[in-house]
């Protein structure tokens, strides 16, 4: 071992120590079968046992449904393992341009493009489409993935200009909009204001209607990360803005993952104008440096977008079972979080109670994850319990019977 490397490696042991210190170190847990109502978890003695399972955001049931299984295996089938090449090379098949069509259709926009992961859809947004005369106005909680997205243009696109407003505060997104007109170049400059639709660890949703209206009043763009809107919110699943009775092209340019409730597995995908998805396909660099979605995913996510067209009743059972968990959960004494998404939150504060409390509660044979810094900030730790239409209500009775034993 050369002094880099030691240097190296004592820092990171001492990380790894302080996180197992604060008891934030985390385990991963070995799952032994599909993801559904319950799972099978494989505990360290090698021995697997059922548990329910409330931390997936497989919200309509759809990762282990027969049909998209068997598209995914008919798409490994017939083309094989994957495109072994970026897709303007020789990396395109035809269920990528099938898939494309399907979330443009579903969203009502005129074009979209997929990725291996909404992380790498939202990352090849900012750096691909800002000019260094721009402005990209961010809410607070925004998932992670846009953060990083924005923090490259940046680098990318010297000058960009950016600026953060409070989670959800409209009056505080009005004054970033004033300054970053004052920041942009006038008639050049764009300015981008991006929000998730459902804030993935609060499980509250933008005020969509409101931000519309401003990003008109100013010229702005809006753009809206919709991964756990999607499948979710809205009377077909469409999404946070179908919530709100908006129209497809209310929102000008989507984001989202096909990793939750569009089967499960992994992709992303950027929606919006012909001219948004051209620029990615030209000049995006996930875009053009890295392979395609896999062509399993994209047969298996392409089934899943159909079934929920066919199926809307099972956005309606979703939300039966999301209203029914939060009723019980609060009669059982809980904080929890009020809103119509499917992600409710039970705050505890303190990270290290977070993480021993999802612990016991393995133990008592429900899955549930607590979550602390950094994923949320210092002092705001919680369990996140996530329903899915996969669940029966004796599922959400035994989740909160453990609750209760607490
Ligand atoms: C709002 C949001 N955007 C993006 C992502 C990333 O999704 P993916 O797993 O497809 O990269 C997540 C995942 O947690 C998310 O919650």
């Amino acid at each position: 071992m050369n002094t880099t490397t030691q240097t190296f490696t004592s820092r990171a042991r001492s990380i790894l120590d302080g996180l197992r210190e604060r008891g934030e170190f985390k385990f991963l847990q070995t799952v032994d079968g599909p993801m559904d109502a319950t799972v099978r978890l494989r505990s360290p003695d090698g021995t697997s046992r059922e548990a329910l399972c409330f931390c997936s955001n497989n919200y309509l049931g759809l990762a282990n449904h027969p049909e998209v299984i068997e598209a995914g295996v008919k798409g490994l089938r017939d083309y094989g393992g994957g495109t072994a090449s970026v897709r303007f090379i020789c990396g395109t098949f035809t269920p990528h341009h099938e898939i494309e069509e399907r979330i443009a259709r579903f969203l009502g926009v005129e074009a979209s493009y997929t990725f291996v992961s909404a992380w790498t859809a939202n990352e090849a947004v900012f750096p691909t489409l800002c000019e260094p005369q721009d402005a990209i106005i961010s809410d607070a909680l925004n998932h992670a993935c846009i953060i990083d997205s924005i923090r490259l243009a940046s680098v990318i696109k010297k000058g960009v200009s950016r600026f953060v407003y409070k989670n959800n505060d409209l009056a505080e997104l009005e004054a970033k909009l004033e300054e970053a007109k004052k920041a942009t170049a006038p008639g050049n400059g764009v300015i981008w204001v991006v929000t998730d639709g459902v804030f993935s660890m609060e499980g509250s949703i933008a005020d969509l209607p409101k931000m519309r209206t401003l990003c008109d009043r100013f010229g702005a763009m809006l753009v809206v990360d919709d991964s756990h809107g999607t499948g979710v919110m809205g009377r077909t699943g469409r999404g946070t803005h179908e919530h709100y009775d908006m129209p497809g092209k209310s929102v000008d340019i989507y984001t989202g993952t096909l990793g939750k409730a569009l089967g499960g597995a992994a992709g992303g995908y950027v929606a919006g104008s012909r001219e948004v998805i051209d620029l990615l396909i030209q000049r995006g660099r996930p875009t053009l440096f890295s392979n395609a979605l896999p062509v399993t995913v994209a047969c298996s996510a392409s089934k899943a977008i159909e079934i929920l067209d066919r199926e809307p009743q099972r956005v309606q059972k979703l939300r039966d079972n999301v209203a029914y968990a939060r009723k019980i959960i609060r009669a059982a004494g809980f904080d929890v979080l009020e809103s119509p998404t499917a992600i409710c939150p039970i705050i505890v504060h303190e990270t290290a109670k977070a993480i021993a409390m999802s612990k016991r509660l393995l133990d008592l044979g429900v899955y549930v994850i607590g979550f602390g810094y950094p994923v949320v900030p210092e002092g705001h730790a919680r369990l996140r319990v996530q329903i899915s239409a996969a669940h029966e209500p004796s599922h959400i009775d035994g989740l909160v019977a453990a609750l209760r034993r607490l």
